[in-house]
């Protein structure tokens, strides 16, 4: 297993293009097997997440057809990270385990692969270092579009009624997805994907408004799907008989354009982004100016892909977090805001409305001298002037970046482990912040720990 080695204290400055979004891309992926034409996918990053995605992909019979490496963004602007699928609609229907543990997204082939071939197998993906991740609100919705689903041996087991024309489809309906903590995000993208198929209209209620949502339709639309209202709580699917392949930009990745906006506020650096998707981060932009960070426009283009910059000179002021569904404040951002917090000048509040156990960089971050206090779902943030690099252990994807975040502003050596967690959400991280300033270094544990 890999570690970082960070020799903290060097102020970030330059230029980075944002990637494409992973949590965009892997319903866009999983939505290739609607359609039994090619999809061509632009701007995949290249992620552990989504070549696990593609492997998942290619079991349930969809073939990739061009074998460039993903992620070649900074490489090969003329063709960044593209993918190109062909699904054989005769298809394995069953996603097995050994994949879906390893990434829990893989959950979103279940609409698909219902939809398409009239029944799905998938997996349950089980435990999540973030808390309880359930997906009772995926099954309520394909439920109310009429599928019959049971489980078996830690499998969801869907199958699709009969349609007008005897083979099995999917009935539209309203379907309700509220459930205790908002939304469901993979939850809308099944249910939208599976009604894009479904014979009649499906109104979703309560939908999940994140971009990702709006981005997912977008594809759908450009295959022939009729959707209405995406990003907003309602979404209105007309279903079709079939849809077309398509080609498709995935949106750039606003957890990203956040993570290295915060790591240029806590290494009090400058750093220009482009591809940047402002408008999709106007929640923690407004913790940012609460903050005292400004996030300056330098183009008048489209807001999703904006040029901007982040020069930060002082120290963080304290702010008051919530998490919400979008546009709210995404929880995605809230260990990196937490880590950038612990050094403001005074005391900041963080409260976790989406997942109130997603804390395990609470200790972490105290290791290294955050005088952090938790109670239930909120942490009081009492910001020190510095904090020490130390030997820490990341848990899950975000509260890994909010500690390499405290590593790259921390006086000393910090050593972040296990950043396999990392490597599922930041294309080549370490390589992508040294040419800005930063000393980061990537090393096998083993030869740290001699
Ligand atoms: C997506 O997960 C993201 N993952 C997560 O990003 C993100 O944290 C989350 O949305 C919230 O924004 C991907 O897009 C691949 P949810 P998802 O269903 O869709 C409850 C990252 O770091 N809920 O919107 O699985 C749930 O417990 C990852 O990139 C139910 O009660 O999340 C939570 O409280 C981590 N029943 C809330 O809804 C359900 O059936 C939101 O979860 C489903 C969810």
């Amino acid at each position: 297993m890999d570690c970082f080695v960070i020799q903290g204290g060097e102020p970030l400055e330059g230029h980075l293009r944002i990637n494409g979004s992973k949590n965009a891309a892997l319903p866009l992926l999983a939505a290739s097997i609607l359609t039994d034409q090619p999809v061509t996918l632009h701007d995949c990053p290249d992620l552990s997440d989504l070549r696990n995605m593609l492997v998942l992909l290619g079991e349930l019979g969809v073939d990739r057809l061009n074998q460039r490496p993903l992620g070649v963004a900074e490489r090969d602007a003329d063709d960044p990270g593209t993918v190109v699928l062909q699904a054989d609609p005769s298809g394995s229907t069953h996603a097995r385990y050994d994949i879906v543990r390893t990434m829990r997204a893989g959950i979103c082939v279940l609409g698909p692969v219902l939809a398409r071939r009239g029944k799905a197998r998938v997996s349950l993906p089980g435990g999540c270092s973030i808390g309880d991740r359930p997906i009772d609100l995926h099954l309520r919705g394909l439920e109310a579009l009429g599928a019959r689903i049971e489980l078996d041996d830690g499998d969801v087991i869907a199958h699709a009624p009969t349609g007008a024309n005897g083979r099995p489809r999917l009935r539209g309906a309203t379907v309700f997805l509220g459930g205790p903590n908002g939304s469901t995000v993979l939850g809308t993208a099944n249910v939208m994907s599976a009604a894009a198929l479904a014979e009649g209209t499906t109104v979703i209620e309560c939908a999940a408004c994140e971009p990702e949502i709006v981005d997912l339709a977008a594809m759908l639309t450009a295959m022939g799907a009729r959707i209405r209202g995406a990003g907003s709580p309602r979404v209105t699917i007309e279903g079709v008989e079939s849809l077309a392949g398509c080609e498709h930009r995935v949106i750039p990745d606003r957890i990203e354009a956040g993570t290295f906006m915060a790591m240029a506020a806590i290494t009090k650096g400058r750093l220009e982004l482009t591809n940047c998707p402002l408008d999709a981060l106007l929640a923690f932009s407004a913790v940012l100016g609460e903050a005292g960070v400004a996030v300056q426009r330098l183009d008048a283009g489209d807001p999703m892909r904006a040029h901007c910059v982040i020069d930060q000179q002082d120290r963080p002021r304290p702010a008051v977090v919530t998490t919400q569904p979008h546009p709210g404040f995404p929880t995605d951002l809230q260990a990196q805001t937490m880590a950038m917090l612990a050094l403001a000048d005074g005391n900041s509040v963080v409260t976790e409305r989406i997942f109130p156990e997603r804390f395990l960089h609470v200790a972490e971050l105290t290791r290294m001298g955050a005088q952090l206090y938790r109670q239930g779902g909120t942490v009081v943030v009492s910001g020190v002037d510095k904090l020490r690099g130390a030997p820490v252990m990341a848990s899950d994807l975000r509260a890994s970046a909010g500690l390499v975040m405290a590593g790259l502003a921390a006086e000393g050596t910090t050593v972040v482990n296990r950043v396999y967690h990392l490597d599922r959400g930041y294309e080549r991280l370490e390589e992508r912040l040294a040419p800005l300033g930063a000393k980061i270094e990537r090393v096998d544990e083993r030869v740290v720990a001699v």
